[in-house]
């Protein structure tokens, strides 16, 4: 695949770490041994100028580049590429104070003193303008200079809201964008409710959880807010350095930014990640941060994607820590290259003296010096990236799609309903993706306006608020002879969180042949099982446990493979499955154990011949994932287990790094990983 502005970019797989250059300048002699360090760990990239408007503009209007310059040639000079960044995150305290209206509105609307990072007013015209011209600074000094590979704009937008009087005359403009007249808006809001019409635009005000609807609308402005700061700050870089490819590090996906409409703007996807490694089982640690990959290569649809930050150690703001065990850094920063990525980036090179984040983990720790385990480390995961160069244009097929969609997230997160403090939407989307994970095929995680014609198997818990665009879709892609799982609290609202009368949206009943009555909940200390129906089509037997959440249905035209066994719900339909068009669309009505996706997944992907082609099984804790082009393919073996695994291969690869033949039966270490290779050909 071509990415135009993206070729130079993945011309290789990247390996570096924030730079905090500017926190050394008064110590030349460390600055100096960094660049002899990096060498040494095999880095060819670094990130830098994240946090450094307060050198770079020191008084409002006068700028000093001279330690960037410096910073960027000496870059150069060591053949290491520059992520620079924009340093929008974190404004300087004289600005701050010149321009209060910079400064974010809390909720009960009071003006935020300066402090921390991340603390600004998307909408403050001021905020944007000084953004813009140092920007516009740094790309007219930059965009010719040989280190430049990458614009890191920003870092991590969030989505703290903003009260102040700016944001709220933004977000009533947004509200008039969408509903046109206040009697669309009082419609769709169901405003009559506890007596909530609004007369006047300038009524609205986003505080009030009883107003779903509203609060819905204000996290979807708020999320447009950044998308449109974001794209202001870009216009000045896209402007002056068109060909310099773009991306802003996205975090873990639930921090109320709709990502996949930011992922339309970048080149490339870059994110942040910082899995809890041995707190609880490393097994699900590691399925969890594959689903968060799996995402991040989603939202551009298959194109590769960049592990931007990691910690090489441990992570301060966490509570708790663990070091990594020996083998656990290769096996994390393989993970991400297995699931897409072409590099592995950290936070930090070198820890600061002082600050909040003194003792996060970094390559180059407190003790200066490359005699550290941590730098071994990272230095093995640099040698083995370089020698990885030629898999920078694979990419990994997948037919079986999550979907987790975050403005229904956002949806579910607002909902009273029965059972509220269960909801779980997207731990619930990760043990379905989990049930696949566990056969080492690739998954995509998508959200509701994802096109569902790639996939073999679409599966979408817990669909609360579906349009009715993503109900006609998902019938056409079951019509097409897709296949389609979904289960209890699917399809109630629509997109203003306007309950479905009549049962599901037509389209969406008629496609799973069923229609839901009501939601039983369970305490957490209660449980209650399912049955498999005899000769069921999935093959299933006996019976499974179920907590949380039972929907009770009926069935129309679908075929009911488990009942309930137990209350008064006895006897009423817990999996059913409908032929629709040329496909089927499954439905499971309660919240059931791991078990029971486990085997219903694995029947649902024997049927439909999707397997792993290169390995016969896979014990438990150890993923598999393929990377191929047309020439070759890349199989990446990885053991999340404290166990040695084996895991028998179907055909006779090769190391990736040392080319030497493997055999069938591959043995990894306690947290060992191992990279084959194959012609795309065989088997
Ligand atoms: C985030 C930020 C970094 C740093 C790390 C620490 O990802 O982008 O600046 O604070 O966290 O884990
Ligand atoms: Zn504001």
């Amino acid at each position: 695949m071509a990415y135009p502005r993206t070729q130079k970019l993945f011309s290789k797989l990247l390996h570096g770490a924030d730079y905090n250059y500017e926190q050394w300048l008064d110590s030349p002699d460390i600055l100096a041994d960094d660049f002899r360090l990096m060498r040494l760990a095999h880095c060819n990239v670094m990130s830098v100028g994240i946090f450094s408007w307060a050198l770079l503009e020191p008084q409002n209007g006068h700028f000093d580049f001279g330690w960037l310059d410096q910073l960027m040639d000496q870059l150069a000079e060591n053949n290491i590429s520059a992520a620079l960044a924009t340093p929008s995150a974190a404004p300087p305290a004289w600005l701050s104070h010149a321009y209060p209206e910079t400064r974010r509105v809390n909720v009960q609307k009071i003006r935020q003193p300066h402090q921390r990072r991340q603390n600004f007013c998307y909408t403050s015209p001021i905020y944007r303008d000084k953004v813009a011209t140092i920007n516009r600074a740094l790309a007219e000094r930059y965009h010719n200079h040989p280190a430049l590979l990458l614009w890191h704009v920003s870092n991590e937008y969030g989505s703290s809201a903003c009260h102040c009087d700016l944001c709220y005359a933004a977000f009533h403009r947004w509200l008039e964008a969408r509903y046109g007249d206040l009697d669309s808006l009082n419609r769709a809001w169901w405003s009559t409710f506890w007596s909530h019409r609004y007369t006047s635009w300038e009524q609205i005000e986003p505080i009030d959880p009883s107003m779903q609807a509203l609060m819905l609308d204000w996290q979807r402005f708020i999320s447009d807010q950044a998308l449109d700061f974001f794209l202001a700050e870009a216009n000045a870089l896209r402007q002056i350095a068109p060909e310099i490819p773009l991306t802003t590090n996205f975090m873990q996906p639930d921090v109320g930014l709709d990502y996949w409409r930011f992922a339309e703007y970048v080149d490339v996807i870059a994110w942040d990640s910082y899995p809890r490694w041995h707190q609880d089982d490393d097994a699900i640690t590691g399925m969890r941060t594959a689903f968060y990959h799996d995402l991040h290569r989603s939202y551009k649809h298959g194109q590769p994607f960049l592990l931007i930050e990691s910690t090489p150690s441990v992570t301060n703001w966490q509570g708790v820590s663990r070091l990594k065990k020996p083998g656990m850094h290769k096996l994390a920063s393989l993970q991400a290259v297995a699931h897409g990525s072409n590099g592995v980036q950290y936070f930090q090179w070198r820890q600061s003296r002082g600050g909040e984040e003194k003792f996060h983990g970094a390559v180059v720790t407190h003790l200066n010096s490359e005699n550290t385990r941590v730098f071994r480390d990272v230095s093995e995961v640099g040698s083995i990236l370089e020698k990885l160069s030629d898999i920078t244009p694979t990419s990994i097929s997948a037919p079986i799609a999550i979907m987790y969609d975050f403005e229904n997230e956002w949806a579910i997160q607002y909902a009273q309903l029965s059972g509220s403090v269960h909801k779980n939407y997207q731990e619930t989307c990760r043990r379905h993706y989990g049930a696949f994970w566990r056969h080492g095929l690739g998954i995509d995680v998508i959200n509701a306006r994802t096109d569902l014609t790639p996939y073999r198997v679409v599966v979408a818990p817990m669909l609360y608020s579906l349009s009715l665009e993503s109900a006609a879709r998902i019938e056409e892609f079951v019509r097409g002879g897709g296949i389609f799982v979904t289960t209890y609290l699917s399809g109630l609202v629509n997109e203003s969180d306007l309950c479905y009368l009549n049962g599901y949206p037509p389209t969406l009943r008629r496609t799973l042949g069923i229609y839901s009555e009501e939601l039983d909940s369970l305490t957490d200390q209660q449980q209650g099982s399912i049955i498999a129906c005899a000769g069921n089509s999935l093959g299933l037997q006996g019976s499974y446990q179920f907590h949380h959440y039972a929907e009770l249905i009926h069935t129309e035209s679908a075929q009911v493979l488990a009942s309930y066994n137990s209350d008064f719900y006895a006897g009423y339909p817990a999996l059913t499955v409908n032929a629709h068009g040329s496909g089927q669309a499954y439905f499971i009505s309660p919240r059931t154990e791991d078990r029971f996706l486990q085997d219903v997944y694995s029947s649902i992907l024997n049927r439909a011949g999707l397997h792993n082609p290169l390995i016969k099984a896979l014990p438990v804790g150890v993923s598999a994932q393929i990377r191929s082009d047309q020439d070759r393919r890349y199989l990446f073996l990885l053991n999340f287990s404290d166990q040695p695994q084996q895991v028998e291969l179907t055909a006779d690869l090769h190391d990736a790094l040392t080319a030497a033949p493997t055999g069938r039966m591959i043995t990894l270490l306690p947290y060992g990983s191992s990279i084959l290779t194959t012609n795309a050909d065989s088997t």
